[in-house]
């Protein structure tokens, strides 16, 4: 963990290649649990959530090895107690419960913590499973959820939530007859969760679009697969090229993904050039003002709001970026403030005056991307910068400070206290 330092002001030159999507290997750890023997998935990269789900999974018998970015699962034996420890830590904990319930009858699970953005219910992966016909109790900390043999139901969200979307999926592979979800959640990771599960033997459709069918089938295999490309790790790298003045080069992106990022870069001003699986980039001299209105894939990601925003700060004029997706993500504004920003906050509104120059300070990152956003920032700032709470940052991101070194970044992690840690 530690803390990092920055020097600012370095502009970042050079090839990144893009890891695994954090939020794809997770969902494909937990839909493993579906099938039984040997599991393969390629390019999962070796970050702090993907060792919690390892540890959740191993918690349940999975025997698990990790060798560079290859993870091997032996899902023989399981049951369907989930591991506290792990699991209260990340929210994506909860994926299993769909797989578990289904493949077992019975899972007790811990109400999921992780980031603090906002307040995130479950109602629709509830209300959803017990439409299947689970009993559901909510005992406290404690859900648990018993069906003998789940059944398909006609599912329809009110809001196409990621989670929900893939835990129903996952439940309704082995449920008997037809589950149709509609507004379902249309992220790319969905549609790698279900080429996964298909090559289980899952007869699923529709993913990608916001109708997916599933026909329940009586048992899954298990087989081999290699994790999209992470387009959130590989929009963060893009906004450092930007923030420092750079010129860069993604390899390992799948640039359609990230299509509603590159619109707003080219509406900044910004040269990016996408081939097959790279994207280039190059800072223009002056950063155009914009908008951004946060949604659901193909819409503007969440998950890319918080660093978009320290470009605002450099934008010549003001820009506004509305977060319509989480309840509580301009935390970290509060540090970008210190640093020098001009900016407004009025609930789900972020109003930015640029450009500002920021000053190099002690800066606390208090979630994943608002402290990625910290990171891009101190990258940005005059002078010396330190980044405390990066176990935040550790959960979604590959040695962050090793790629920003190999790009000519000043930056460098010491042991010492993480302040926040938790
Ligand atoms: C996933 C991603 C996260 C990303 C988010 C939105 C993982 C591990 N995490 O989170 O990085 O920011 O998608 O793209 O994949 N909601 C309800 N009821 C529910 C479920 C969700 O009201 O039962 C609401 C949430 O409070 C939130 C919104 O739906 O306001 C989006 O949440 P959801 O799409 O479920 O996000 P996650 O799957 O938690």
């Amino acid at each position: 963990m530690g803390m990092l330092i920055v020097e600012g002001k370095h502009s970042l030159r050079g090839t990144v290649r893009i890891n695994g999507a954090k939020n794809s290997a997770l969902k494909l750890m937990a839909a493993a649990l579906l099938g039984s023997g040997e599991f393969l998935i390629e390019d999962v990269p070796d970050i702090t959530d993907v060792r919690t789900m390892a540890s959740v999974l191993a918690g349940l018998g999975v025997k698990i090895k990790r060798c560079d970015n290859r993870l091997e699962l032996n899902v023989s034996s399981l049951h369907g107690r989930v591991p506290e420890e792990p699991a209260r830590s990340m929210r994506a904990s909860v994926q299993v419960m769909g797989p578990l319930l289904a493949r077992l009858g019975w899972v007790r699970v811990v109400m999921p913590g992780g980031c603090a953005i906002g307040t995130r219910p479950l109602d629709l992966h509830l209300s959803s499973l017990r439409k299947m016909g689970a009993e559901i109790e909510v005992n406290g900390k404690f859900i648990t959820a018993t069906a003998e043999r789940l059944k398909g139901a006609d599912i329809s969200f009110r809001y196409p939530s990621v989670g929900a979307t893939e835990n129903i999926m996952m439940a309704a592979t082995l449920a008997k007859g037809e589950t149709i979800i509609r507004n379902a959640a249309r992220e790319p990771e969905i549609i790698d969760i279900q080429s996964f599960l298909n090559k289980m033997g899952a007869r699923i459709e529709g993913a990608g679009t916001s109708v997916i069918r599933i026909n329940g089938v009586e048992g899954l295999a298990s087989t081999s697969c290699r994790v999209i490309p992470d387009r959130i790790e590989a929009g963060t790298y893009l906004l450092a090229f930007l923030l420092t003045g750079g010129r860069g080069k993604l390899t390992n992106v799948i640039p359609a993904h990230l299509t509603a990022l590159l619109d707003v870069l080219r509406s900044m001003g910004v040269a990016v050039e996408a081939g097959n699986d790279t994207v280039d980039i190059e800072a223009p001299k002056r950063i155009n003002p914009f908008r951004i209105l946060t949604g659901p894939y193909p819409g503007f990601p969440t998950d890319l709001q918080p660093q978009i925003a320290v470009v605002a700060t450099q934008a010549e004029g003001s820009s506004m970026l509305v977060e319509a997706v989480f309840d509580q993500r301009f935390g970290y504004t509060a540090e970008l403030k210190r640093m020098g920003a001009a900016l407004e906050v009025n609930e789900r509104a972020l109003t930015v005056h640029g450009p500002s120059p920021l000053r190099g300070t002690e800066l606390q990152a208090g979630d994943l991307r608002g402290g990625a956003a910290l990171v891009l920032a101190a990258l940005a700032a005059e002078g010396r910068s330190t980044v405390s709470g990066v176990h935040h940052v550790d959960r979604g991101y590959e040695k962050i400070e090793e790629n920003l070194r190999q790009l000519g970044a000043r930056i460098v992690r010491v042991a010492g206290e993480d302040k926040d840690a938790d």
